[in-house]
């Protein structure tokens, strides 16, 4: 592990990244039910859970229609997934308002998902390398929901499946130090 917290956190943090080698075996309904389980409990403003997901598992039509709306550098690793997930916001409220914190409380239902993946020993690789019309039209998107990312679940797999680049980006990325980030105090005048 490359990746060393610079203040004490919980290990789930440090632990989790985004590999892609996945292995190919199918993922069943049941392993991918617990990891939305996880996403189910993630906040939202007014707790209106304004995230909507497709779950397409591997060996159906529905994965060959989402992942054909990927991009082809995205297909040559994904070919080997278990399911893919097309992660959505609903932009309204029932009442028809507009609900500003869509796509903040999506990400953050996002998060607790790829969470408990790494836990479960799974890879979880959010994409927007993404034709969205393509991804709209497999899934049946309804227009008043945007579309945020789709996910690879998948088992871990051998890294030879990987073409030569993906194998050299096989490993945890760096971070910027929190102090580029986050300032106790007004933002700074002029810093981006
Ligand atoms: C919204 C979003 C879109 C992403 N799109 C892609 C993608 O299209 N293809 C890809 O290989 N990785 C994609 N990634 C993975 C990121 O590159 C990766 O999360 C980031 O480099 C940090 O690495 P880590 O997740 O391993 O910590 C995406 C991640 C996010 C959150």
């Amino acid at each position: 592990m490359t990746r060393t917290p610079e203040f004490p956190i919980s290990p789930i943090f440090v632990h989790r990244w985004s590999p892609r080698a996945m292995s190919g075996e199918p993922l069943t309904q049941s392993a991918v039910a617990s990891l939305l389980e996880a996403a189910r409990f993630a906040p939202s403003a007014s707790n209106v859970q304004p995230w909507r997901v497709v779950c397409a598992l591997a060996g159906t039509s529905l994965f060959d229609a989402v992942f054909q709306g990927l991009v082809p550098a995205n297909q040559t690793w994904c070919v080997r997934a278990g399911a893919l997930l097309v992660w959505m916001s609903r932009r309204e409220l029932d009442n028809g308002q507009p609900f500003r914190s869509h796509a903040f409380d999506a990400g953050a239902a996002w998060m607790s998902l790829a969470l408990q993946g790494s836990q479960d020993g799974l890879v979880v690789h959010a994409m927007l390398g993404i034709d969205e019309a393509k991804v709209r039209a497999a899934v049946a998107a309804p227009a008043g929901f945007d579309v945020q990312c789709v996910i690879a679940l998948g088992h871990p797999g051998a890294l030879d499946q990987l073409s030569e680049s993906q194998r050299a980006r096989e490993n945890p990325s760096p971070r910027k130090p929190q102090s580029e980030w986050a300032v106790f105090g007004a933002w700074p005048e002029g810093r981006t």
